[in-house]
């Protein structure tokens, strides 16, 4: 239909009509279950009448289900409005990929989209038409269980990522093309940044920092067309973002031009009774509307109140019927006027779920999204003629999903015993749990070290289960559970090389287990095939090239600690390292163990000196920076060429290192490869303190280099 019709459509609807539109429930809500009528529903405020004509269902799953809910709604709509299906489809449906920080450890933003598009195309067979993903919060707290739902702690590399994800989701031709689901972008704004990683918790910051590190994100999802977007659960500037009109009226429609549907997240509206900026249900929702928020999650504040409001005069019929129109136009865009079921199929599903093709994807990009944080003596690649041990409680687990798989199952996953048995240079002699997550038993320790004993090399699966991540995943110390470093210390007097395999959510402190490893192989939820590519980067048929977009710490309690941070007017140097009075701590160091952008590989790289095109660049010129790279190991390999940028001298402070760009690139041993990369001004802008977009005239460093501490400074100056 057209523009024109929906606005036909809309004049035909009774208040009541338009406002259930607003509202997003799940399908137990739907069920005939007539107990459901007199139970939760009751309790909620949930009538008949409003769930016959509520806007949309969240995490209905199959095309069983789907067509089925599509078909009851329909026959229950007086004016054939169709249902709008959305869903968690966070890292892949069925076929589940990394979680999201491991495909940022790809930098391959190809893969990304890849990985994207196969979860679209699991999903819309299913009948789901909107995922709600990517979100793209930026990250700087460890502790917060989320961060494996982000790319990490660059506002550069998540915005390239957010573009990727939504080309992904969404293809070109979302009307067209069936096979892709519509992106929702989230959460809106800065939730990434909850005080002291407790998930939930207040956001503080200036309006300048939001604006240089945490929007530009969101930005860039919506400048790929991203068709909708979250709000956040979490305060910005003291208002929590479902009620604030600054950032969604003012940035979001006003100044960004978002003219799409917002969706408030889960219970966010009601939550703004809990925050203290609602006194009653009444209240929030005559805030979020104000707001802009279209939909409203899982509560019926909108639902109960907002017929009240506009009776009243307190609220005005046009935001509603503004609201509506989106809703209606986003179910025009996505076909479902004309085919209400969209690409849902049982018959499809068969063959589109799992399918070896995204198998064989899977696979390839968690291989990719693994970080080899430390080798010593060779331990890796694992060899053909050694003997294994394989100990640990991910030796044989499934629960290497990750917290958002919701529709992954683990019967159809590959554990790591699975898929190194299946290497043809496997050897494993033999195999022990050796202690559970959380907990070791004296036998637990034995059967490890009688299995250890028999091997030439012990392969040690340690980690977090999912639920020690994720959504309501906070943890204050994020050390592995010390069950496991028990297990560690037992092993180690045996003297073998002692080969770790991380599966985990987020960075963490990785001390007791870095000192006694030979080699460290990082490698997140690995997803459906994990197992399997675990293998392909052990015995070296993959050489590793995963590079971390988060810090990892050297304690907790240098949280926040990230690469692009400001150096203070007393910063630590070698040369002032005794002295008392600068920014330091007294007992520990202020750089974190792992820096952003580091990752091993079984060859080595060295880089020649940067070369720049000029030492002076106007206004409008583009500097050239080049560098030579070259394979000076035995074995083919990718590198991740960086590139960062430092203004020493503006009028707001700087941070000592940003990111730019990066290259990755595959090298044969011996070979060399020049890179260059291009900077203009416009690069080196940021937000000043009248909040404009603009630079200063003055030296800059520039800095290209392996990762973001291991990177030599040239200088050039901007002239304006
Ligand atoms: C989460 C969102 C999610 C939503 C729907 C919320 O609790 O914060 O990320 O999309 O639930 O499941
Ligand atoms: C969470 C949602 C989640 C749901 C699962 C809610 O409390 O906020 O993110 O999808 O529980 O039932």
């Amino acid at each position: 239909m057209t523009k024109q019709s929906m606005t036909a459509l809309l004049e035909q609807m009774t208040l009541e009509e338009k406002i259930f539109q607003l509202m997003q429930l799940t399908p137990n809500f739907l069920s005939e279950d007539d107990a459901n009528l007199t139970g939760p529903l009751a309790w909620m405020g949930v009538t008949e009448n409003m769930v016959n004509n509520a806007g949309s269902v969240l995490s209905a799953v199959g095309a069983k289900e789907t067509i089925a809910l599509q078909k009851k709604y329909m026959e229950n709509s007086r004016l054939g409005i169709p249902l709008l299906l959305m869903a968690d489809i966070i890292h892949g449906y069925r076929t589940i990929f990394p979680v999201t920080l491991a495909i940022g450890s790809t930098w391959d933003l190809e893969l990304a989209e890849k990985s994207a598009a196969i979860a679209a195309k699991e999903s819309a067979v299913t009948g789901i038409h909107v995922t709600f993903a990517p979100m793209v919060d930026l990250v700087r707290d460890p502790r917060w269980g989320r961060v494996m739902e982000s790319t990490g702690e660059d506002p550069y590399l998540n915005s390239e990522y957010a573009r990727a994800f939504v080309r992904g989701f969404q293809g070109d031709d979302l009307a067209g093309d069936l096979d892709r689901v519509a992106a929702c972008v989230k959460h809106f704004a800065a939730y990434g940044a909850a005080e002291g990683g407790r998930d939930y918790n207040t956001v503080n910051m200036s309006e300048r920092q939001l604006r240089e590190s945490y929007l530009p994100a969101y930005k860039a999802a919506l400048d790929e067309g991203c068709e909708m977007v979250m709000t956040a659960f979490n305060t910005v500037d003291g208002i929590p973002a479902t009620g604030n009109k600054w950032l969604m009226r003012n940035l979001l429609r006003d100044e960004w031009g978002f003219d799409g549907m917002l969706i408030s997240d889960w219970g966010a509206v009601g939550e703004m009774i809990p925050h203290g900026v609602a006194a009653d249900g009444k209240e929030a929702a005559l805030k979020a509307i104000e707001a802009g928020v279209d939909m409203e999650m899982m509560t019926s504040h909108y639902a109960n109140h907002l017929k009240e409001l506009v009776e009243a005069g307190e609220v005005d019929v046009k935001l509603i019927d503004e609201s509506v129109l989106r809703i209606l136009k986003l179910k025009d865009k996505l076909g479902l006027f004309e085919n209400p079921y969209r690409a849902a199929s049982e018959e499809r599903e068969k063959e589109v779920l799992l399918s070896p093709e995204h198998r064989a994807a899977a696979r390839e990009i968690a291989a990719k999204s693994f970080v080899l944080l430390k080798n010593e003596q060779q331990a890796l690649p694992l060899r053909s003629g050694q003997k294994l041990a394989l100990i640990g409680p991910f030796a044989e687990s499934g629960d290497i999903l990750g917290p958002w798989s919701i529709w992954g199952k683990q019967e159809e996953t590959v554990q790591l015993h699975a898929g190194l048995s299946a290497h043809k240079a496997a050897d494993i002699v033999a195999v022990a749990k050796g202690s559970d997550i959380d907990a070791v038993t004296e036998e637990q320790l034995q059967e490890a070290v009688a299995a250890a004993s028999q091997a030439d090399v012990i392969v040690l699966a340690l980690g977090e289960s999912s639920e020690m991540s994720g959504e309501a995943g906070s943890r204050g110390d994020i050390r592995l559970p010390e069950a496991q470093l028990e297990l560690i210390r037992k092993l180690k007097p045996l003297g073998k090389p002692i080969v770790v395999v991380l599966f985990n959510g987020r960075p963490l402190d990785l001390h007791g287990v870095i000192e006694e490893a030979d080699a460290l192989l990082e490698v997140w939820f690995p997803g459906t095939e994990g197992g399997n590519a675990i293998a392909d980067v052990l015995f070296g048929d993959v050489n590793p090239s995963g590079r971390l977009t988060m810090s990892f710490p050297y304690s907790v309690g240098q949280v926040p600690v990230y690469y692009n941070n400001y150096n203070t007017g007393r910063p630590l140097t070698p040369q002032n390292a005794n002295e008392r009075y600068v920014s330091k701590y007294l007992d520990m160091p202020n750089a974190p163990l792992l820096p952003f952008g580091y990752g091993l590989s079984y060859t080595s790289f060295s880089y020649g000196e940067a070369t720049l095109s000029t030492d002076v660049m106007n206004v409008g010129d583009t500097l050239r920076v080049s560098v030579d790279v070259t394979n000076t190991g035995a074995a083919a390999g990718e590198e991740v060429v960086q590139l960062y940028v430092r203004d020493l001298a503006g009028e707001v402070v700087r941070p000592l290192k940003e990111l730019k760009g990066f290259r990755k690139l595959a090298i044969q041993p011996g070979e060399t490869q020049t890179v260059t990369f291009e900077i203009t001004e416009e690069q080196l802008r940021y937000y000043h303190a009248d909040l404009q977009l603009k630079s200063d005239a003055g030296e800059f460093h520039v800095f290209v280099g392996p990762n973001s501490r291991d990177a030599e400074a040239k200088s050039f100056r901007l002239t304006k």
